[in-house]
């Protein structure tokens, strides 16, 4: 529960949207997770600086989200304050190879602005459900390529509101990783550098990621996409249909026939559920393989 009074700054003080003790159910594609406390969309960057000002001041805890498309809230919801960039901070421009957005716009735009602008880079992004954000926090990728491959700087707010720039090397990218997972820096914007390409082949390069996509991946259905990070010179979705756990199931959650490193929520599936298959998930494939999943979404939000 947050304090009046930082219910009283809020208002008085955001000019961005809040919606009080929001499910955020309503704002993940897993479709599951209790309330926040309050969920703001910040109006601007500014905005966002204020919140996370207020929360500096006030001590409470702030959680930031995009699209909420690797994201695994817990039923008890999340304590605080929970910012979404999602379409928020969304603008887009290119200045020759460069092309500069930021963080709350959605990849799917991004790419096509890129195609649109004939550069080339960022084709392995098409399908991705996630914000530009988001997928700089999460080095977002394919085996085509992933995010850190274009991204040349970022900017970003201190959780006590400075502005910052960070750098490539500052970011320190990994499969699936970056500082930002580690540091307490928000991204507002970034800047990509991408090359010169010809259209028709950057069109057929999107053309047929997405196929690929729509065949191999539940992409209709709720998930957060892949659930565990591949681990070095293998493939979860491998190891976990070769344990046999396709299909297994906890109440409404079950391992996707299609492709083995989704989770479908089939209608009612709580964060519970899910924890609990990821668990059974983990323990087949140690059993059989002797190799020790890691979860590549996200979970946040109260523990039971
Ligand atoms: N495989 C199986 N059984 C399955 C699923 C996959 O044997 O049920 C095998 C495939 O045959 C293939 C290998 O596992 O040989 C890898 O599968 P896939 O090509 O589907 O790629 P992935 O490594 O599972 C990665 C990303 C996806 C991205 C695809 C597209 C990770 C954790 N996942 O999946 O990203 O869309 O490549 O190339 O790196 C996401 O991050 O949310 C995501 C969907």
């Amino acid at each position: 529960m947050l304090p009046e009074r930082v219910k009283d700054i809020l208002k008085a003080k955001v000019t961005g949207t809040l919606l009080w003790d929001e499910p955020m159910k309503k704002h993940t594609t897993f479709g599951i997770g209790g309330p926040a406390d309050v969920l703001v969309s910040p109006r601007d960057e500014s905005d966002l600086q204020q919140i996370l000002s207020i929360s500096h001041e006030y001590d409470t805890p702030v959680t930031i989200i995009g699209n909420g498309s690797n994201l695994l809230v817990a039923d008890e919801g999340i304590d605080g304050i929970v910012a979404t960039l999602s379409n928020r901070l969304n603008n887009i421009s290119v200045q020759e190879d460069r092309l500069m957005a930021g963080a709350g716009c959605q990849l799917a735009r991004l790419t096509r602005v890129a195609a649109d602008a004939g550069l080339t880079g960022l084709e392995f992004a098409v399908g991705i459900p996630g914000t530009v954000g988001g997928a700089v926090v999460m080095n977002a990728g394919t085996r085509e390529g992933s995010i850190a491959d274009v991204v040349t700087t970022v900017r970003a707010i201190s959780h006590d509101g400075q502005i910052v720039e960070l750098d490539k090397k500052a970011l320190e990218f990994g499969y699936r990783e970056s500082i930002l997972q580690r540091k307490s820096f928000i991204v507002v914007a970034v800047e990509m550098k991408l090359r010169p390409g010809d259209a028709n082949e950057i069109e057929a390069r999107m053309r047929s990621n997405q196929a690929w996509r729509k065949e191999t991946q539940p992409i209709h259905l709720r998930t957060a996409g892949s659930i565990f990070k591949n681990p070095p010179g293998d493939y979860a979705g491998r190891l976990i249909e070769f344990s046999g756990c396709k299909g297994m199931s906890v109440g409404d959650a079950q391992v996707s026939d299609l492709h083995g490193n989704f989770i479908v929520n089939r209608g009612r599936a709580t964060a519970n559920d899910i924890r609990e298959l990821m668990e059974m998930i983990v323990a087949q494939v140690s059993d059989k393989f002797g190799i020790q999943l890691e979860p590549e979404i996200q979970i946040v939000g109260r523990r039971a």
